[in-house]
């Protein structure tokens, strides 16, 4: 069983692929610091799994715990899902997401050279692509300038990357630039759990409807779409867990000094208002919300081709929006 390290897997979207991993036969070593998971997901994946999970509660940034981690287990690849990701914080503490995000990425890069472990896949994000002028992206679709600190980390992060499989360290690595997750574990065990205010649009739907908050606004309703809300590329977080395991498969295939990115997404767009119609229809409950003024910097409309992951992975989405806001809304029941 070929073992791989998950940076922030006691996370929203590591947890889901750790489940999604050891299914195809691999064992995943988890280390988080718990800065926005609970020790809990490790006893709720322990459930769906069947097994405990391998767990270290640290810094992936702790070198010394890094290569503690390596004495104990022969590592064969790493998912770096590590990072802060609240787009608006990030604009009020720049500095904590740079430390964070470039930071802990600088770390594993050296540790994964000193140990000779090839395979690494990414979370990156399509906050690259700022506000595109063609839809839908690809991935040869220019990069533009971030819109947030946080989306500077995920291009620098990229740029670092590439960088350093250029210099021939050895390792293969895949960017997923994910799309909009969602969803959550059909066994509604595991799921998105925000700590605070929701930063995501289905959190805080879902804690409306659970009556937690009293009002949903939706940020702006003239913009040039079907109903004037934002558009997005919701994806079901089981989805995106499996485009993990099919990346790190592909990476095996590889020579060294190999680098490429993936969008992951569903390849459809959907309001931010047909998202909320959805919910209500497909759970039977209601969401009290309210039109609000636009917010500064919202990209409008955005949504992957997903034509290069479903050919060379072969990867496809197999979750429809209304599974996922039917999962999300029983992951939400069970809180
Ligand atoms: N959820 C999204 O909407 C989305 C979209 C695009 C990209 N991403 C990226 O995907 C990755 C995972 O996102 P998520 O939604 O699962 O977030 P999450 O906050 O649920 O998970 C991240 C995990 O990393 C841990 N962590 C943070 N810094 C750490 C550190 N230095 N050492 C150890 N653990 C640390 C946190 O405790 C948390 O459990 C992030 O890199 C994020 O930027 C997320």
């Amino acid at each position: 069983m070929k073992k791989i390290l998950i940076t922030g897997g006691a996370g929203y979207i590591g947890s889901h692929t750790a489940v999604e991993l050891v299914k195809s036969g691999f064992e995943p070593i988890i280390i988080d610091d718990l800065s926005n998971s609970d020790v809990k997901v490790l006893d709720r994946l322990e459930e769906i799994i069947g097994k405990r999970l391998t767990f270290y509660k640290g810094d992936c940034s702790d070198r010394n715990l890094l290569e503690q981690i390596a004495e104990e287990h022969e590592l064969a690849g790493v998912i770096h899902f590590a990072a802060f990701k609240a787009v608006g914080e990030s604009t009020m503490q720049p500095l904590k997401y740079y430390q964070n995000n470039l930071g802990s990425l600088l770390t594993i890069l050296d540790f994964m050279k000193a140990k000779q472990i090839k395979d690494l896949v990414f979370s990156s994000s399509c906050t690259v692509y700022g506000q595109p002028d063609v839809l839908p992206v690809t991935e040869a679709t220019p990069r533009q300038d971030a819109e947030s600190p946080y989306g500077n980390t995920k291009k620098i992060c990229e740029d670092i990357l590439m960088d350093f499989v250029k210099s021939q360290a050895g390792i293969r690595v895949i960017s997923l630039r994910y799309f909009n997750p969602v969803g959550a574990h059909p066994s509604a065990k595991i799921g998105e759990l925000p700590k605070g205010t929701p930063a995501n649009l289905v959190p805080f739907v879902t804690q409306t409807a659970a009556g937690i908050r009293e009002k949903l606004t939706v940020f702006g309703d003239d913009y040039d779409t079907a109903d004037g809300s934002c558009v997005r590329d919701f994806i079901h977080v089981m989805d995106l867990a499996d485009a993990h395991v099919k990346a790190l498969a592909y990476l095996g295939e590889q020579q060294d000094y190999f680098y490429d990115v993936f969008n992951v997404g569903t390849g459809n767009g959907n309001t931010v208002l047909e998202v909320i119609r959805t919910f209500e229809n497909v759970n039977g409950v209601k969401v009290n919300f309210e039109i609000g003024p636009k917010r500064a910097g919202d990209i409008v409309k955005i949504w992957a081709d997903t034509a290069k992951i479903n050919s060379i992975l072969n990867w496809h989405p197999s979750y429809s929006l209304e599974d996922s806001l039917r999962d999300s809304w029983n992951w939400q029941k069970t809180l």
